[in-house]
């Protein structure tokens, strides 16, 4: 199969929601990361989601909707909270967990009874979902086990011959996926923390608990509360180690560990490490969550084996980054701070 790029104007995009209105998948930018859009209402488009990213059949997709209004066609029972929620935060990256409609097939849930619904406020996302008419299924855009692409190229690099079409929406803005929620006893729950954080939640929630799948490996044996709590994810092919504590701390570390041929993944040039390669990925949070896929994806570009990597502080959009490094890693945190 051809794989078309396309930009993001409005003959293109309406080829895109043709695409997609008989059935196919298409690569679609959103603020937060690309996604792989179908029709969610299509059981055989959606199995086509699935079939392209190699995902395993019980890890639900989110819907995606451009009007409010469409949220009654998905959702079975709104929360008067989440109504509240979405006032305040769509569009935007939060995706609300709640029960589903009948019109929602099993495979698009992952065989729950609940859906994850989210309105992105990328406009091209929004046209494409207008124009086709129906809510999008769409989950990120990449490999699955691989970082979730932040633009069209790497896209094109796990998808190329997989789908038709990608629309170049320019480089994500927020650069983790989006803030997943559940409801729970007058309150919510973050089961993956992403742009709307704890902090922004607690304006509107009486109540934010974070879930302990967000910062910790489940255990064995353990329910996942959500299924893509169970997959490694996010990782690069390099073994990732993340090291918790000062620069100081860090650099004395590596230079006591690290071998010729290792690379550091730090924030700024200031804490690179005499005679090791290192790529930086931002010194606020903000940034750090724009760039860190893309610096996953770079490390495996440069074959690096072996990455000593900083530990971003967790407070606000930090957690969505500490959550994808540590899975990146495989959970390998060593924690300077703890020894003396
Ligand atoms: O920002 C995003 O959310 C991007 C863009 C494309 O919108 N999408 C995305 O989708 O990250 P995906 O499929 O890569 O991740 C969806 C996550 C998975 O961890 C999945 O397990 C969880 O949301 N999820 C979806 N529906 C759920 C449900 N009904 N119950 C629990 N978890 C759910
Ligand atoms: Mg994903």
């Amino acid at each position: 199969m051809l794989t078309k790029m396309l930009d993001c104007s409005r003959g293109n995009l309406c080829e895109a929601a043709e695409i997609i209105r008989s059935g196919g998948v298409v690569a679609v930018p959103t603020e937060t990361v690309y996604g792989l859009a179908a029709n969610a209402f299509d059981k055989n488009a959606v199995k086509k989601i699935f079939e392209a990213k190699g995902r395993p059949s019980d890890n639900p997709l989110i819907v995606h909707i451009a009007d409010y209004g469409q949220i009654s066609e998905i959702a079975s029972e709104i929360p008067t909270l989440a109504e509240k929620l979405a006032e305040a935060f769509w569009p935007g990256p939060l995706t609300m967990i709640m029960p589903k409609s009948k019109r929602i097939p099993y495979i698009t849930s992952g065989g729950l009874d609940t859906v994850g619904i989210r309105m992105p406020s990328h406009f091209a996302a929004r046209e494409l979902i207008r124009l086709c008419g129906v809510p999008l299924a769409a989950p990120s855009a990449n490999l699955s086990g691989s970082p979730s692409p932040t633009s069209a190229k790497r896209v094109f690099e796990d998808m190329n011959g997989r789908i038709p079409a990608i629309i170049d929406g320019g480089e994500s803005d927020v650069g983790v996926e989006s803030t997943v929620i559940s409801f729970e006893d007058g309150g919510v729950r973050i089961l993956r923390p992403g742009g709307i954080t704890e902090e922004m939640l607690l304006t509107v929630s009486p109540k934010v608990t974070v879930d302990a799948g967000v910062t910790a490996m489940l255990a064995e044996g353990a329910v996942a509360r959500s299924p893509g709590m169970k997959y490694k994810h996010y990782a690069p092919k390099a073994n990732v180690m993340l090291i918790k504590g000062s620069c100081e701390a860090f650099k004395e570390y590596v230079q006591n560990n690290a071998a010729p041929g290792d690379y550091c993944l730090v924030f700024e040039d200031s804490e690179a490490v005499q005679g090791l390669k290192y790529l930086t990925y931002g010194s606020t949070p903000d940034e750090q969550a724009h760039r860190l896929f893309e610096a996953l994806r770079q490390l495996d570009e440069k074959g690096a084996k072996r990455v000593f990597a900083r530990c971003p502080d967790v407070s606000g959009v930090g957690l969505a980054v500490y959550n994808r490094i540590l899975r990146a890693s495989g959970f390998c945190l060593i924690d300077l701070e703890v020894s003396e």
